[in-house]
């Protein structure tokens, strides 16, 4: 599907400018909003739509509408200031001061929590393979203030956005850069209920994770690989990923290759 960028209704310059800007980057037409949105979209019906605004970009998909929010991010990070577990958290083995690759950035909540835990010490870089989705979380995470007690903004700030497949990008870094190297492909059998990546699934990359990447990844990572896949997917098994974690009753699960000695599978040198 192809995309156009426009404007909200009557933009002030700066809007206009934002949309100009977005399509320049993106390569893509700029249309200006001369007739309403349902109009532009009749016109453009096999066109995903950006609508440039005061408070930042949105895509228009048939799915939904995609504009940068915290979604459960925020919960999630007061559920761990109350001493609450997170399943992510815990398969990851995260602390404070440790850097952490996230090869599937898309809307940013699973990175804000990780950007939060990793504190100003440590570090959060995400990969995002859809130029669209990366345009709209990366400005989101430069843009957006979050008005709270903790300090949600600042780890917002700290995610290096980087709009580039994991696939080839892993190829490309030394051994052991980072502690861990995390994925959330878009799943096989979709949980589609209430699932908040809805709005994005016709922009995504929706490439399965292959076990070639999942052995860079070993290399790459000095603790741990974590992927996220819903509960007993036949994935884990696939991509050898034999020790999975979460919750009881979770809808999703993690699987977990512990890197330290770069010896995974029950002692044999890691591989699939
Ligand atoms: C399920 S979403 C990730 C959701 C994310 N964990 C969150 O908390 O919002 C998967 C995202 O990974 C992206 N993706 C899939 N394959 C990729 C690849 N090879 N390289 C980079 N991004 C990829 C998709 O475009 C999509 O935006």
């Amino acid at each position: 599907m192809s995309l156009i960028v426009t404007t909200a209704h009557k933009p002030a310059t700066a809007v206009t400018q934002l949309a100009r800007d977005i399509a320049a980057r993106l390569g893509v037409p700029f249309v200006p909003r001369d007739r309403s949105l349902a109009a532009i979209k009749e016109k453009y019906a096999d066109c995903d739509l950006i609508v440039a605004a005061a408070n930042g970009p949105v895509i228009h998909t048939a799915a939904g509408e995609y504009f940068f929010h915290l979604s459960m991010a925020e919960l999630r990070i007061k559920n761990l200031i109350n001493g609450k577990h997170d399943h992510m958290v815990n398969a990851m083995g995260l602390r404070a001061g440790m850097s952490v690759l996230d090869c599937t950035l898309g809307l940013a909540t699973d990175a804000i929590v990780a950007s939060f835990v990793a504190g100003a010490q440590g570090a959060v870089t995400g990969l995002e393979s859809s130029p669209a989705i990366a345009l709209i979380t990366g400005y989101g995470l430069q843009q957006v203030t979050v008005d709270s007690d903790v300090d949600i903004t600042g780890s917002l700030r700290r995610i290096q956005v980087e709009n580039t497949a994991y696939d080839q990008y892993l190829t490309t870094l030394a051994d052991n850069s980072f502690d861990i190297v995390y994925f959330d492909p878009m799943f096989r059998n979709p949980l589609y209920k209430s699932s908040n990546v809805n709005p994005i699934r016709t922009l995504a990359n929706m490439n399965p994770l292959t076990p070639a990447a999942v052995q860079q990844a070993c290399r790459v990572a000095r603790h741990k690989v974590v992927v996220k896949e819903a509960a007993g997917s036949a994935e884990f098994v696939r991509l050898g990923l034999l020790t999975v974690l979460g919750g009881k009753y979770s809808r999703v699960q993690y699987g977990v290759i512990d890197c330290r000695s770069k010896m995974g599978n029950g002692g044999q040198p890691w591989s699939v």
